[in-house]
């Protein structure tokens, strides 16, 4: 066995989802690649006193370097700890965003993390339930969460994409909850990745009636929505008007996430935001000083961008300020 994420003082998700369906909030799921985002997640969530979910990808793991990422998410907890004084650190899981097999789950626990995703969604049920149960049942001994998902959603998760959504059937969460014993469920109610979850002209609003049904049929269970990012106009002009291209960028109301997050919803997930902010800053900055070279130069602005962006969804969107150590 590797390391066990309680010795790196992190958490798992179990009590963090309970107090937030009791609250009316939900906890942010920040994905993170690199430090300069990883910095802003922490100094975001330390000041507005908010829980996080720190979220690696299976591509951010390959991007980073899994050893690597496993002795940051530790860094973190001892910067939050320098940050916030009085031996204080924040609640912190570590949770692998959309695992696709079982031997990545495993390897992740076996690398500290806290919680996994096994992200059974694009296959028939059946295999969805077998293969979420095999996670669920390997994790027990270790007591790492993990987040199973039912439905579709439209857009690119990692290497699998769809062109349009499967909206959860409502029908089937009892089902699926019980016979496959996961802490959280992650719904498609039309949400979707990346920057274009709309087309110009489409009514850009997701199924609310359908998350009112699924929490009828499982009152209390903890439902996650990804692809939660808004695509804010401010940084998309930002971009546009200092090089970039992004045409037709739509992303979700935050009135409908704000909506989400009372419910049921506690865990939001969000990294094409924060993707958005970090472009928009460098983009300024290689406009506006050509002749600066210094990363630390354009990189700084970024991660000043993205903990503005990151306190901001905290306060006025999830609902989590000032609740990490309620
Ligand atoms: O849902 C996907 C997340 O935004 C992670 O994206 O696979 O490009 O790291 P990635
Ligand atoms: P966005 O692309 O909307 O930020 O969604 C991120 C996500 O769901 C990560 O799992
Ligand atoms: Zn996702």
């Amino acid at each position: 066995m590797g390391v066990c994420y309680k010795d790196l003082g992190l958490v798992n998700t179990r009590e963090m989802f309970k107090k937030a369906v009791s609250g009316g909030y939900a906890v942010p799921a920040y994905n993170f690649n690199n430090m300069e985002q990883l910095q802003a997640i922490i100094q975001a969530c330390c000041e507005v006193e908010s829980p996080v979910i720190l979220q690696i990808s299976k591509g951010a793991r390959q991007y980073a370097n899994q050893t690597l990422l496993r002795y940051m998410a530790q860094g973190a907890v001892e910067y939050s700890r320098e940050i916030l004084g009085g031996n204080k650190i924040l609640p912190i899981a570590l949770h692998l965003d959309h695992g696709d097999s079982f031997e990545l789950c495993k390897s992740c626990v076996e690398y500290g993390f806290s919680s996994v995703m096994i992200d059974g969604s694009s296959k028939p049920y059946e295999e969805n339930i077998a293969l979420t149960k095999q996670v669920v049942d390997y994790t027990r001994e270790f007591d790492v969460t993990v987040e199973g998902e039912l439905g579709v959603l439209a857009g690119v998760e990692d290497e699998v994409s769809a062109e349009s959504h499967t909206y959860t059937e409502p029908d089937d969460v009892v089902d699926f909850t019980t016979k496959t014993g996961v802490d959280s469920l992650a719904i498609s109610i039309g949400t979707s990745h990346g920057a274009y979850k709309f087309k110009p002209g489409q009514n850009p609003r997701i199924r609310l009636d359908i998350l009112k049904e699924i929490e009828e049929r499982i009152p209390g269970f903890p439902i996650v929505l990804h692809g939660s990012s808004s695509v804010p106009q401010d940084l998309v002009q930002i971009i546009n008007t200092h090089g970039g291209q992004l045409k037709d960028a739509i992303g979700i109301g935050e009135d409908q996430l704000r909506e989400a997050s009372k419910s049921a919803v506690c865990k939001i997930n969000i990294d094409s935001d924060g993707r958005l902010a970090m472009t928009a800053a460098i983009r300024k900055v290689f406009v506006e000083k050509p002749a600066e070279f210094d990363p630390r130069k354009y990189l700084g602005p970024a991660r000043d961008a993205l903990k503005e962006l990151y306190k901001h969804k905290c306060i006025n969107v999830l609902g989590s300020a000032g609740k990490a150590f309620e």
